[in-house]
């Protein structure tokens, strides 16, 4: 394929020089998914067309909304840790995901028992971006 335009590149001029990418199985909720060795678990999550991987408290669902690391939206599980932000998450082969269904023990200052709202979770929408 022939790059066009002056900013573009052909891939032989590339200066980055891609390397070729190795296929990765990630398992989500107990099913595999398959992605590429280099992708955030975000990306691996979005190309199967999936969205959103958990909800607030109201119900709303949350996915990537900001995936850069600051809005917390994306969090899930990942080989048994919590809170995870799936945005800044390589995807490693074998790795093991959990969806959230609600907003988790991380927002809750470890002070207050469980159960208790937290200032942040008591938020008319359970917190966790728009
Ligand atoms: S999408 Fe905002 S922290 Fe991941």
């Amino acid at each position: 394929m022939r790059a066009t335009g002056p900013h573009r590149l052909a891939p032989s001029d590339d200066p980055v020089e891609p390397g070729a990418t190795t296929a990765i199985t990630v398992h989500v909720d107990g099913l595999p998914v398959s992605g590429l060795a280099g992708q955030t678990i975000a990306g691996v999550l979005l190309s199967t067309g999936r969205a959103s991987w958990r909800t607030t408290r109201r119900g709303r669902p949350r996915g990537v909304f900001c995936g850069i690391g600051v809005c917390y939206d994306c969090l899930l599980t990942v080989n048994g840790l919590s809170d995870v932000r799936a945005c800044q998450r390589r995807a490693a082969d074998g790795d093991v995901i959990t969806t959230k269904d609600e907003i988790s023990s991380m927002t809750r200052p470890a002070c207050l028992p469980a159960g208790t709202p937290s200032p942040r979770t008591s938020a008319p929408d359970g917190g966790g971006g728009a």
